[in-house]
């Protein structure tokens, strides 16, 4: 692992000021180093230092290895994958003239010969490096285009390195293409986007394509282990293990949280998980749990105080339901495949409270309260009290589980008559509540199956058994 926790150079000394006189006192003691975040401290200077990138490192290692080497790549992934640290690489390698100087394009750069160090630091005259975000224009890419008729200044390879590529207007990507279809010899692009959609094909067909992968989690948490090792931070795995979680995939992300992470406790002798737990609002997303668990009981009572609680914590009424709607969508996504259940991809609460409770729930049932959940949030949306149609709209889904199904109502109309499934009494559910609480639930419920309405309501309608609830249909002995 050559390299990964090498510092990038420091940068260059600044000159005199503009005015000619000397330049201002540096208000930092020199001792001091300016702090630099992680994500910029551990950017990798070789292939080898990427995670999660083994094909492509496979890929371009064998091009540099047969001398084919395209004069276009896109690269292409979600923020914080390594597009812009492959790009600089790249440029490292076509240029690298090793130590002694006299070595040709490698893929293993040495970083120590002219042309390494100044791309390392930035200030290599002959790697441009441009954000199409805020050049977008077609002048913008006429300045590019003029630059690559001239020769490189000191480098073998004039490389161009257009971040967010998808931003170009239509035009610039129009006078774009000339150039890339036949550039000069001496001159490669590198094209990396979050958006690849957004690009044109007629670009997309004049580069190589590399597809950057989402990392996995335990690579991540490896990776943030081996950082906080270099930085002599103790750290509890299990709060690596949250942050790489919350990093969704994303080096830059994680590394990010692990910034704030160890921000969050200088005189702490260990940085705890559940000092992580809190940073990342882990507590808030158990609360999302108990209000599913709540509604899928149809406990009214239990689901308002659960908002009530999250509410005084600053919880925005719209988001609570967004957050409901990711929990339904990840619920039916856990029964349709089993297998989810046990892959590491899911966060650990997914994989625990989410299991129990999708045993528990039918995918129709799942189904109508994502419905219902759609048309809550447009709801609240439209409020001009937004608390108050929360509350209304959690009511409406504690009663969904009573609803009888779309496939309930047509059985009926076929069969023009009750469908008698005698149904055994149901014996109480088995929560993951306090034996108090659960008293108190199963009274309620008792009290509800024999409430005169509720019981004229299922004479009426003998096609609703009791059981049409959706944790009494799966329900399981107590043990
Ligand atoms: N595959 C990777 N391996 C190791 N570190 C990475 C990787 N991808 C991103 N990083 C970290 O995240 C930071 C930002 O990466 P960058 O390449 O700029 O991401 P982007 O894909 O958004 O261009 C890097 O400085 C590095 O610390
Ligand atoms: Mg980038
Ligand atoms: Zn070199």
């Amino acid at each position: 692992m050559a390299g990964l926790f090498d510092d990038d150079p420091p940068p260059p000394p600044s000159g005199p000021s503009l005015f000619g006189d000397d330049a201002a006192p540096d208000p930092v003691p020199e001792s001091a180093p300016a702090y630099r975040v992680l994500a910029r401290k551990y950017r990798p200077t070789h292939f080898d230092d990427l995670i999660g990138q083994d094909g492509l490192v496979r890929t371009l290692r064998n091009a540099f290895a047969m001398n084919r080497i395209a004069h276009g790549f896109m690269f292409t992934g979600v923020r914080g994958v390594g597009k812009t640290t492959t790009a600089r690489i790249i440029a490292r390698a076509l240029n690298c003239i090793g130590p002694d100087g006299t070595g040709s394009a490698t893929a293993d750069p040495c970083g120590v010969c002219a042309n390494c160090r100044s791309i390392l630091e930035d200030r290599h005259p002959d790697v441009i490096e441009m954000d199409a975000a805020s050049n977008t224009g077609v002048d913008d890419v006429r300045a590019i285009i003029d630059a690559t008729q001239f020769k490189p200044m000191m480098a073998r390879t004039k490389v161009f390195i257009i971040d967010e590529v998808h931003m170009l207007s239509r035009n610039a990507f129009n006078a774009l293409l000339k150039t890339l279809e036949e550039p000069p010899p001496h001159v490669k692009f590198i094209f990396a986007t979050t958006e690849i959609r957004k690009v044109p094909i007629t670009i997309l067909s004049r580069c190589q394509r590399f597809d950057l992968k989402r990392v996995p989690i335990d690579t991540l948490a490896a990776h943030f282990a081996k950082v906080a090792a270099a930085e002599a931070i103790s750290i509890e795995p299990g709060a690596l293990d949250a942050i790489a979680r919350a990093a969704d995939g994303s080096v830059r992300d994680g590394l990010s949280l692990l910034d704030q992470a160890i921000a969050l406790g200088p005189d702490a002798a260990t940085i705890t998980s559940d000092a992580v737990a809190t940073m990342l609002g882990l507590a808030d997303r158990s609360m999302v749990f108990d209000l599913m668990d709540a509604i899928a009981a149809g406990n009214t009572a239990q689901a308002l105080g659960v908002l009530d609680h999250a509410h005084d914590n600053g919880a925005e009424p719209g988001q609570v339901m967004q957050d409901l709607l990711g929990l339904t969508h990840t619920l039916s996504r856990l029964k349709s495949i089993p297998s989810l259940a046990t892959s590491s991809a899911l966060p650990e609460l997914e994989r625990t409270r989410g299991r129990a409770l999708a045993e528990q729930l039918s995918i129709p049932w799942l189904g109508r309260l994502w419905q219902m959940l759609q048309k809550g949030l447009a709801d609240i949306d439209q409020a001009t009290d937004r608390r108050a149609c929360a509350d209304m709209v959690l009511i409406r889904l504690c009663f969904v589980a009573d609803a009888p199904t779309p496939g309930d109502l047509l059985r009926q109309l076929r069969d023009g008559a009750p469908t008698p499934t005698p149904a055994p009494q149901p014996p109480p559910l088995q929560r993951r509540r306090p034996v108090a609480a659960r008293g108190g639930q199963r009274r309620a419920h008792q009290q509800r199956r024999r409430s005169p309405r509720a019981n004229s309501r299922r004479e009426r309608n003998p096609i609703h058994p009791p059981d049409a609830h959706p944790l009494r249909a799966n329900r399981r002995p107590r043990s």
